[in-house]
This record gives C-alpha cells, structure tokens and sequence, in this order.
C-alpha cells in the first residue's frame, strides 16, 4: 500500500465515506486517564475531519474504538468483553470496524490475544501511533486485513484537529511518557519515556483556547514537573506556568500530575505568585511510610513531602492539598498503614484519590511477597475513606463566610443547583440555572459536606 501523508489519508478516507449511500458513524470510548481521555479528543477530531458522524451507542456505529487503560490487569478482561459483545454486532453488519487502542494496546499479550482469539477486530494502533489513524482506516475501507501499529514512542504529531468534550475545559498535554518507574505502576511501559512539547507549541494552543473562550486550561503529564528536561531552550515547568499566565484573559490553569521529589520551591513560588494558577496542588503521596516508598520506588521520604506542604502553608496557611493513595501494596504491615492514616491526618487533604493495590505484571511489584489478604485490604480502605470524609468536612468548614469564583460546570445533584470548582480546586454548590454553565461567578459560602461546600451567588 502507498505510503502518504496524513492528509492525504484523510481526504482519501473522505472521499470514500462521501460516496456511500448512507453516513458514517463512529463511537469512541476512551478509559482510563486525563491524558487518555485527551487522546480520544483527537481520534474523534481525525475521524470528525474523515466525515464520520458520532454516537455513543456501539449498536449504531459502523466504527467502534475502544479507547484503553492498563493500569489495571483486573480490567483487561471487561475490555476483551466489551470485545467480544461486539462480535454479534459484526454478524449483522460486516462492514463494521472494530478498534482498539491507548495503553493495553502496547501490551505485547494483549495483542496476541487478539491476533489469536478476536479476528473481528481490526485495527489496533498504540499511544504513538495516533496519527497513523486515517491511514488503517483508509486500508480497512480499501478491502485489507487486520492491521496493528504499535511501538516506537516518537514526539506525536503536532496539530492534529481535537473534538473536544467541553466548550469551557480544555485539556492540553505538556509531556507524554514517565521516566520513573514506580514499581507498581504500567504507565512507563505503554507510554515510553518522558518526551516534552514544544514550549511554543503549547502557548500558541493556549492563546487559541482562550480566545475562543476557553475558561479552565488543564495542563497534563504523568509527572508535569520534569516538563522540558528533554529540550534545550531551558523552560522548566514553573516558568511554563509563568508565561501561560501572562496570557490575555480571565481563565484558570490546572495541572496534574506533580510527582513529589520533583514539585518543590519553586513550583510552590510560581503558584502563590500567579494569579491565574489554582491555588491547590494535587501531590500524590502514596503512603504514609517511608519504608514503602522506598519499595514503590517514589525517591522522596514523608519528611521531605511534608517540607513541599508546609512551605506552601507557610505562605497560604490552608493552601488546598489533594493525593493519590494505595492501600495494600504488597506487604504493607499495619503500621504502614496506620502511618497512612497518620500522614492524611497530618496534611489535611481536601480530597484523595484512593485505589487498592492491582498487581500489574510486567512491573517489578507484581514479583513481590504479599501476604496480605484481600479482606484485610478491603477492610484498610473502608477505614481510610472512613477518615477522610472526616477530614473534608472539618477541612471545607474552613471556606464558610468566605467568598470563592467559581467556574461553573454543571447541574448538582439537587433540582435547581448547580455546581463548579473553585480556584482551591473544591467543588461548590449553589442555587442557580444552567445559563451560568462556562461562566466565572462568585459564591459565598454558607455550610460544609464531606465532598463539597455551598453557598449563595453574590450578584
Ligand atoms: N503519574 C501520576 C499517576 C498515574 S496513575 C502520578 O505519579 O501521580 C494514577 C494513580 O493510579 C497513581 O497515582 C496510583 O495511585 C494509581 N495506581 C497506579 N498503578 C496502580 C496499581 N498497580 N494498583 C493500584 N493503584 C495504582
Ligand atoms: Fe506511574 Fe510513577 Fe510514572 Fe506516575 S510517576 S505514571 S505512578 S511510574
Ligand atoms: Fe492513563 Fe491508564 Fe494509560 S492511567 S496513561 S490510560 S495506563
């Protein structure tokens, strides 16, 4: 087959669905990450470029892309499954095509186990290979068989047409790929190492978002602190942040993730002296003790963590802290865990992200001993959620009297309140319509619940 440029394979594929009697739809399901949900922005803007029209529902596309996470070994086979439902879908309309890609596609046994097992699928294209997309579609349409392209992490193309989710939130990947290895985790072996963008390239995307009015700026990287090691016009992170801020507009710019032996000082000065940055950091921490980093692979103690925090704190005395937490990595002893508990009370977190230990092979944990039972794993969890709405609450209790802008994102749970997120990155709560939604408002907040805080709009 021909080997042309990716526009080409664009107008090609175009022309091709041009000439049926009947649309085109697609459905892309991504899982997973911020960064993979990115991704799943940009195959639906290729295939939107290609003529497709969307659907969210299988059944009625003639494209379906499952777009994956590997974090989790236990969730490959809801994937295979999701797979293989889509078997009796192609009975009925052979002309469908089936995809997969993202993180398990870079998984050597995961592509086996297709090439073996699930004939019907036809493309399979891995976290590198996303412009490759028009060119397996156009061979597909053109009558070829399965085909897989995966491998080889290269810088991804710039400027490939995005149908985002949001018309206010735009997610905009810094960096890709992870050089660190923590011992339980995947991400380095489907993501390749670190590989910055272009400093120029991400404020010209920036500009242009604002300018269409674009009010959150999320800026993402599995480590977003080592931004630009890899470059050499010498723009670390903290100074990234300092010239997106410096852009024209009222608009707020997170980030995630911040590994911590790399956030420190300087990223805690950037943040207090700009004010479009939130003021909040989410700084995963893990554990609570020293003796498990040291097996996670994390390369910072809980006394070094602790500085990043109370540095922060010594500038905003309730500056607003969020983590990631695993409970039950292998052999995590009581006291580990008690300490866990120990650090949360110590900080204070807003809020946690918290996961029981899933043994991913391939990774230098899942050789570990573990003699730790899954109730008792289970039962660690249910104690540490415990804890935490209990911080919350006593935590949010602090914004009561005090007035927030808000970026408004939705309708809330109750009839007639919506809800948005601070620049504390908390999540408010107020009486109002959905015409406030992609708007900045001010809200003063009256009481406190163990996920969120409410109040009134000022007007
Ligand atoms: N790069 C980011 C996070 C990537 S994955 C960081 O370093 O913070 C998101 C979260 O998933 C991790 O922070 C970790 O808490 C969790 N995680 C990753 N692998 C896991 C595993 N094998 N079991 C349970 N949780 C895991
Ligand atoms: Fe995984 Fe650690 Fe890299 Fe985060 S920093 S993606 S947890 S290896
Ligand atoms: Fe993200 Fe999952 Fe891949 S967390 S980077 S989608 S393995």
């Amino acid at each position: 087959m021909e080997n042309l440029s990716f526009n080409e394979y664009i107008s090609l594929v175009s022309e091709k669905i041009g000439k049926r009697d009947y649309p085109m739809t697609a459905c892309v399901h991504s899982y997973g990450c911020q960064l993979n949900f990115s991704d799943g922005e940009k195959i639906k803007g290729m295939l939107m470029k290609m003529g497709f029209g969307f659907t969210e529902e299988p059944e009625k596309a003639d494209l379906v892309i499952f777009n994956t996470c590997a974090v989790r070994e236990n969730a490959e086979d809801r994937v295979f499954g999701n797979l293989g439902n889509l078997k009796r879908l192609k009975e009925d309309n052979p002309e469908m095509i089936i995809g997969l890609c993202g993180c398990m596609a870079e998984l050597e046994n995961v592509v086996e186990r297709i090439k073996k097992s699930y004939p019907y699928v036809d493309i399979v294209f891995g976290t590198s290979a996303l412009d490759r997309l028009p060119k397996l579609i156009y061979q597909k349409l053109s009558g070829s068989k399965r085909t897989v392209e995966v491998g080889e992490y290269n810088m991804p193309v710039e400027g490939l047409s995005q149908l985002r989710d949001s018309s206010f939130k735009a997610s905009v990947p810094i960096m890709f790929g992870c050089n660190n290895f923590c011992t339980y985790c995947i991400v380095p072996y489907v993501r390749g190492r670190e590989r910055s963008r272009r400093f120029e390239d991400i404020i010209n995307e920036v500009e242009k978002l604002v300018q269409t009015g674009y009010k959150e700026i999320m800026l993402l990287g599995q480590n977003v602190n080592s931004y630009g090691k890899d470059l050499e016009d010498g723009i670390s992170f903290s100074e990234l942040l300092r010239r997106i801020n410096n852009i024209d507009g009222e608009f707020i710019i997170r980030f995630m993730s911040s590994h911590p032996k790399d956030a420190g000082k300087e990223l805690i000065d950037t943040i207090i002296s700009c004010d479009k940055v939130e003021k909040h950091l989410h700084l995963p921490v893990q554990s609570g003790s020293n003796d498990i980093l040291k097996r996670m692979n994390r390369n910072y103690t809980v006394g070094q963590y602790l500085e990043t925090i109370n540095y922060a704190r010594s500038f905003i005395s309730d500056f607003s802290f969020t983590t990631d937490i695993i409970v039950g990595f292998p052999n995590e002893s009581d006291e580990d865990f008690e300490e866990t508990l120990d650090l949360m009370k110590t900080v204070g977190y807003d809020n946690i992200y918290s996961f029981i230990y899933s043994k991913r092979s391939g990774t230098k944990a899942a050789v570990m001993e573990d003699k730790i039972t899954d109730k008792e794993k289970s039962r660690r969890m249910t104690r540490l959620l415990a804890l935490q709405r209990e911080i919350s609450t006593e935590k949010y209790k602090r914004f009561i009297g005090r007035t927030l802008r808000v970026l408004v994102d939705g309708k809330g749970k109750s009839e007639g309140f919506m809800t948005g997120k601070s620049r504390e990155a908390v999540i408010v709560e107020f009486e109002g319509d959905e015409s406030l939604i992609g708007k900045f408002i001010d809200v003063k907040i009256t009481a406190a619940k163990n996920w969120a805080v409410t109040g009134e709009i000022i007007k």
